[in-house]
């Protein structure tokens, strides 16, 4: 799907937006312009692209709308690799590592602040919404916090985590464009579109942790080190239960 032409051209688009967004270079704003730079798939700005024309909005009203997305999720990896000791992201070394713990977590509030101000403007459903997201991601991370070394809930207790950390910002994403073109009943579709894909994404990326070189951007076998119980540690657990106890 990466090389769809169509993809190929919106990610063009938001890129080029993206490499203006950073205020300043003060260390938060190198540390949000180091982890934008890198690139990424953008899944979050393409969904906010493709619902937003199924709602009827021209590309031009999905800009600042496409940039928040990215840049709430750039704020959480900042946060979240410091969190995780991740030392690289997106083939680059994590920002913590390259400007210090500090730089990391200023540029993530930095790069939220950046998001709240261009959701700021569009109608206020999109702000009660974005906020209702951006809340479940910060408590779906905490919990995971609560869940290391633990298989107790099984899959409906990853989904809790899955679910607030990425597809909530992913229903989000997909929904924003109808919300803002004051169509709410094609919004509700269309969140619940975003939702799944990005439970499904979130276990794609569980298993890549156990695939060394699936993910080049990534260190392998990261999560089974910090004992996070991902999707596929905790189906095998469940099949096997002399393996839940090792
Ligand atoms: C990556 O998960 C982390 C997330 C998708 C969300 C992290 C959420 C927060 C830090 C709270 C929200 C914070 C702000 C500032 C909005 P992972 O560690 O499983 O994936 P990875 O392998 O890509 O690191
Ligand atoms: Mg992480």
């Amino acid at each position: 799907w990466i090389r769809d032409p169509l993809v190929v051209a919106l990610r063009r688009r938001i890129d080029a937006r993206l490499e203006r967004v950073v205020p300043s270079t003060d260390p938060a704003s190198r540390a949000v312009g180091e982890l934008v730079a890198a690139g990424g798939k953008r899944l979050r700005p393409l969904l906010v692209y493709l619902g937003g024309q199924l709602a009827g909005l021209g590309l031009e009203h999905l800009d600042t709308l496409a940039e928040a997305a990215e840049l709430v999720h750039v704020a959480s990896l900042l946060h979240d690799d410091l969190m995780d000791a991740a030392e690289v992201r997106r083939s680059r070394p994590a920002a913590w590592r390259v400007l210090g713990p500090k730089a990391a977590v200023l540029g993530g509030d930095l790069a939220h602040v950046l998001a709240l101000q261009r959701v700021r403007p569009a109608p206020s459903p999109a702000m009660a919404r974005f906020l209702d997201g951006v809340g479940a991601m910060v408590r779906a991370q905490a919990l995971e916090i609560e869940q290391v070394g633990e298989l107790g809930g099984g899959v409906p207790a990853w989904r809790s985590v899955a679910y607030g950390k990425t597809a909530a910002l992913c229903g989000w994403s997909a929904e924003v464009g109808a919300l803002a073109a004051g169509r709410p009943a094609l919004a509700e579709p269309l969140r619940r579109y975003g939702e799944s894909l990005g439970l499904a994404f979130q276990g794609v990326d569980d298993l890549l942790d156990l695939v060394p070189g699936m993910d080049p951007g990534k260190v392998a076998f990261a999560d089974l080190r910090a004992r996070v119980p991902s999707l596929p540690i905790r189906l095998a657990a469940a099949s096997d239960p002399a393996l839940a106890r090792t």
